[in-house]
């Protein structure tokens, strides 16, 4: 397995239940490294500028104005496997449909305030991670 990093957002509703660190845990519990991370409370160019992608969806209004509605913690984890590790330890969008034991299953409310984001692909993870942070702000772990 390939070393692999990725881009996790705590969002809005899970910063308000005061489950970052749990949240987090999640990811050191499974070999998941944070190497960078930093608390915002994001502009709306930002929010619609990093989901840009669901612009023509429905639901894209509400998603923006959520993200904005509080401060987000957002970080990027590294380990093996670590794309799909990450959604597997979210679980389903919907966390009415997220297996048990996974972070939506256990802290998300609905699929619009559904707790977490995470990276869905290679190209996407390098992206979102460039979106938020200069290369000179992840830190190099020695494993
Ligand atoms: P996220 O992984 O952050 O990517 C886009 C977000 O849009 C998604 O999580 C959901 O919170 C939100 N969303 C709301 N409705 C839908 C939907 N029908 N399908 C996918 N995402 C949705």
């Amino acid at each position: 397995m390939a070393i692999e990093r990725t881009l996790s957002i705590v969002k809005p509703d899970a910063v308000g239940k005061r489950v970052i660190g749990k949240i987090l845990s999640r990811f050191e519990d499974n070999d998941l490294q944070v190497v960078a991370a930093k608390l915002v409370h994001l502009s709306k160019v930002q929010a619609e500028q990093f989901y840009a992608v669901h612009s023509e969806r429905p639901f894209y209004n509400d998603l923006v104005n959520f993200m904005i509605s509080g401060p987000v913690m957002i970080q990027v984890i590294e380990g093996d496997n670590a794309i799909t590790k990450n959604r597997d330890l979210m679980g389903a969008t919907n966390p009415s449909e997220a297996a048990a034991g996974t972070i939506r299953a256990d802290f998300a409310s609905s699929i619009d305030e559904n707790a977490v984001h995470g990276s869905d692909a290679a190209e996407t993870a390098e992206q979102e991670i460039a979106f938020f942070f200069k290369p000179e702000e992840i830190c190099e772990y020695t494993r």
